[in-house]
C-alpha cells in the first residue's frame, strides 16, 4: 500500500470515529489546517521533480478531495444528530401544569403586612403616616424627648453610637420612633394625628430580641386631647388589629421621660393554646405598648406652647406582636431571608389589608 493510501485509511478511520462536532473539527484541522498532514503533502509537491510530480500530483489531490468530502459529510451528519438530540431534550411537555406567575408566588413579609394593617386601621380613624431617619442626632433621639443627661438609656449598653463626625457629634441609630414626634411638631401646626412606623435599633439579640426591630408610634396634639381619648383610640385599635369584638385593657402607671403621666398597657389574653395567643379572652395579661400625655418639655422642644396645646402619644413594638398574632416562634427567622419561611408565613401581595375587606384574611 502506498504511503498516501495508508494516510487516507487512517484519516478515514479518524473521521468515522469522531462522535461530535468538536472532534470532527479537530480532525479537519489536523488534516487540512495550515500544518495538517494533507496540507504538508501538498506543500511537498513544490520540491519534487517534474516526473515525481506526475504521479504524486493526482494522488495527493485525489486524497485531498476525498478526505475533504468525507469530513464535510461527517460534519453535516453530526450537525443533524446534535439538532435532533437537542430537539428531543428541549421538547415541551404540554401536559405539565402551568407554572404560577411571580405575582402568584411572591409574598409580603409579615412585618410589612402588620405595618399595612396598622396603617389601614389608623388611616380609617383620620391619622396620617409620618417617617423619619434611622440615623438620628442625640438631640432628637434623647434631649428633645426630655431624657436628662446621664439617663441610663443613653449609655452604650442600649444605644448604637456612630463614630463622632468632624464637629465631634456622635449620631445614633435611633433607639425608638419617638424622635419623629419632635420632627413632626417642628414641621406642622396642630391638630396633629400621626402614626410613625419604622425600624429601630438596640444592642440586644436573642429569640425574642433583634438588634434591628420595628415600632409604631402614635401622636395626637390639639387643644383638648385627653387620656380618655387615648384610651378610646387604643381600644379601637386593639379590637381592629386583633380582629375581636372586645378587648379588656389595663393601664398601669409607668415612667417615660417624654410623657406625664405615663402608662403601660396590658391586654387580656389566653396563652393556653400554643404559639398563637388569643386576645379578648382568657386570664393572662400581656403588655403591648407604652403611652401617656405628651410632656410639656417635649411640646416646647417641638416649638409648641404647653399652655395652648396638649396631646397623647404611644409606642409599640411590632415584631413581638407579629409573632403572637401569626404564631411565629423565633424572631430571628424574620430577618434570615429564607424564601421557604416567607412562603409559609408571608401574605399574598394583592390581598391588601382593609377594614371592610378584612385585615389578614
Ligand atoms: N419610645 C418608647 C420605647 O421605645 C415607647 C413609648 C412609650 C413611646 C410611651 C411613646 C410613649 O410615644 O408615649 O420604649
Amino acid at each position: 500500500m502506498s504511503q498516501y493510501q495508508t494516510l487516507e485509511t487512517s484519516i478515514m478511520a479518524e473521521i468515522a470515529a469522531s462522535a461530535d462536532e468538536a472532534s470532527i473539527e479537530a480532525v479537519r484541522v489536523s488534516v487540512l489546517g495550515k500544518k495538517g498532514s494533507v496540507s504538508d503533502l501538498l506543500k511537498s509537491l513544490g520540491k519534487m521533480t517534474a516526473e515525481e510530480r506526475q504521479d504524486a500530483g493526482p494522488a495527493i489531490n485525489g486524497l485531498k478531495t476525498r478526505v475533504t468530502d468525507a469530513i464535510a459529510a461527517r460534519k453535516a451528519e453530526l450537525y443533524m444528530a446534535a439538532i435532533t438530540e437537542r430537539l428531543a431534550r428541549e421538547s415541551v411537555d404540554v401536559s405539565l401544569p402551568v407554572r404560577s406567575s411571580p405575582v402568584e408566588r411572591g409574598r409580603i413579609h409579615p412585618i410589612s403586612q402588620i405595618v399595612d394593617e396598622i396603617t389601614a386601621i389608623f388611616a380609617d380613624m383620620g391619622f396620617s403616616i409620618a417617617e423619619g431617619p434611622d440615623i438620628e442626632t442625640d438631640y432628637y433621639n434623647f434631649t428633645a424627648l426630655n431624657f436628662p443627661d446621664g439617663h441610663p438609656a443613653r449609655e452604650m449598653h442600649d444605644t448604637f453610637f456612630l463614630q463622632p463626625d468632624e464637629n465631634g457629634e456622635r449620631k445614633v441609630l435611633r433607639t425608638h420612633t419617638s424622635p419623629v414626634q419632635i420632627r413632626t411638631m417642628e414641621g406642622q401646626k396642630p391638630p396633629i394625628r400621626i402614626v410613625i412606623p419604622g425600624k429601630t435599633y438596640r444592642q440586644d439579640s436573642d429569640a425574642t430580641h433583634s438588634p434591628m426591630f420595628h415600632q409604631v408610634e402614635g401622636l395626637v396634639i390639639d387643644k383638648t386631647a385627653t387620656v380618655g381619648h387615648l384610651r378610646w383610640v387604643l381600644e379601637e385599635f386593639c379590637k381592629a388589629f386583633f380582629e375581636v369584638d372586645n378587648v379588656v385593657m389595663r393601664f398601669r402607671p409607668s415612667f417615660f421621660p417624654f410623657t406625664e403621666p405615663s402608662f403601660e398597657v396590658d391586654i387580656q389574653c389566653d396563652r393556653t393554646s400554643g404559639p398563637i395567643v388569643k386576645f379578648g379572652e382568657g386570664t393572662d395579661w400581656m403588655e403591648i405598648l407604652g403611652c401617656g400625655m405628651v410632656h410639656p418639655n417635649v411640646l416646647r422642644a417641638g416649638g409648641l406652647d404647653p399652655d395652648e396645646y396638649q396631646g397623647f402619644a404611644w409606642g409599640m413594638g411590632l415584631d413581638r406582636i407579629a409573632m403572637l398574632k401569626y404564631g411565629m416562634p423565633d424572631l430571628r427567622d424574620f430577618f434570615n431571608a429564607d424564601v421557604r419561611w416567607l412562603s409559609h408565613y408571608g401574605f399574598r401581595p394583592l390581598d391588601m389589608p382593609t377594614l371592610f375587606g378584612g385585615l389578614s384574611t
